[in-house]
């Protein structure tokens, strides 16, 4: 029928698997796709996800609870599906450090079990959540995908290692994979409970109940922070562009923060003058002092542009914690 014979419409009809889609970077990718009328199937095992940020568009998801290591459950998954948009992994750098084989199991052998599926299903493209954590800490800003990664965290080494992955399912089958290194998402959905919480939930929520907030080292440490809206959006570019196959892509905003601006930023939000003083800590062992992306390759390729800055992100995700914390 000629209909169906069109490359991209054959494609765009069939189901969007969101593997972690009921994590914060995920669920919020699943909210686009249902937006857009796609079908969307989320496979996750809940470990660090919760399927309540799921509930509003419950309808328009199918759920399927299962682990990516579990080959029968990824199968099942991944029937009729055209695109995958693999976002499941154990996150945290401290957590990898606390238990390495749990981060190498997951992030390893779990993406491996993902593409393997995804080949043998005959996906047309796999896109997948990469980390800064790879470039490591050295000191050369910013940083661009052809500098040499140092990864210094079991967590970086797994991530890193999936993007090895990646590429060579597309050098080796022709399985159209993107890597996207996404530096230090935030945004509405993101955890503050967890002991491995990020540091703008953690931020927001202690501002919010008017406590100090708790910085690992001085404070003066820089990160390049992205709002979540700007990585749905760079996914659904990398889903679609010609020419991303086989290549690496850093994901960002572009500029750097220090924590100690960020927590004054986030008084700003709030209408304060001035944050409570934090309360300081040692520094963690794993963490980078500095990151920042050139993302010159990204805007080229995917035509990604960080629409959502970072005052206007913080603004958002401000709103969104203050009313959860109302409901
Ligand atoms: N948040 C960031 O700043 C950031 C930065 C770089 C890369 N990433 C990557 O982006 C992806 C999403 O991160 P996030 O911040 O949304 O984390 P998250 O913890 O909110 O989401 C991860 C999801 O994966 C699920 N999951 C974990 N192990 C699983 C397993 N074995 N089987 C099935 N599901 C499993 C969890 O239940 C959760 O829903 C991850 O791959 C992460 O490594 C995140």
């Amino acid at each position: 029928m000629a209909l169906f014979a069109g490359h991209s419409y054959t494609y765009s009809i069939m189901r969007y698997l969101v593997t972690g889609g009921a994590g914060f970077i995920g669920s919020a990718l699943c909210h686009r796709l249902a937006a857009e009328g796609r079908k969307v199937v989320v496979l996750d095992d809940f470990s660090t996800g919760d399927p309540e940020r799921l509930a509003a568009i419950r309808a328009a998801v199918t759920l399927i609870e299962g682990d990516i290591r579990d080959r029968a459950a990824v199968d099942r998954a991944m029937r009729g599906v055209g695109t995958v948009f693999h976002e499941a992994a154990l996150p945290s750098v401290a957590r990898s450090v606390e238990d390495p084989l749990a981060s190498n199991d997951v992030n390893v052998s779990g993406t491996l079990t993902v593409l393997e599926s995804a080949r043998r299903a005959g996906v047309r493209r796999l896109v997948y959540a990469a980390s800064s954590s790879a470039y490591g800490d050295t000191p050369a800003l910013p940083k661009r995908e052809d500098m040499k990664p140092s990864p210094r965290s079991p967590y970086a080494i797994g991530k890193l290692a999936g993007e090895h992955y990646a590429e060579a399912y597309f050098r080796l089958f022709g399985l159209e994979t993107v890597s996207l290194r996404y530096f230090n998402v935030f945004g509405p959905r993101q955890d503050p409970r967890s002991h491995y919480a990020a540091v703008i939930p953690r931020f927001i929520t202690a501002a919010l109940a008017g406590a100090p907030a708790t910085i690992y080292g001085d404070g003066l440490q820089s990160r390049d922070f992205t709002f979540v809206d700007n990585v749905v959006d760079a996914n659904l570019r990398a889903a679609e562009a010609s020419g991303a196959p086989g290549h690496v892509f850093n994901i960002a905003c572009g500029r750097r923060y220090t924590l100690l601006d960020l927590l004054a930023m986030i008084a700003a939000a709030l209408g304060r003058d001035a944050p409570v003083p934090p309360v300081h800590e040692p520094d963690r062992p794993g963490d980078v002092r500095h990151s920042l992306a050139d993302i010159a390759a990204a805007r080229a390729a995917l035509g990604y542009e960080p629409a959502i800055d970072m005052q206007e992100g913080i603004r958002r995700t401000v709103d969104w914690y203050r009313q959860a914390a109302a409901r």
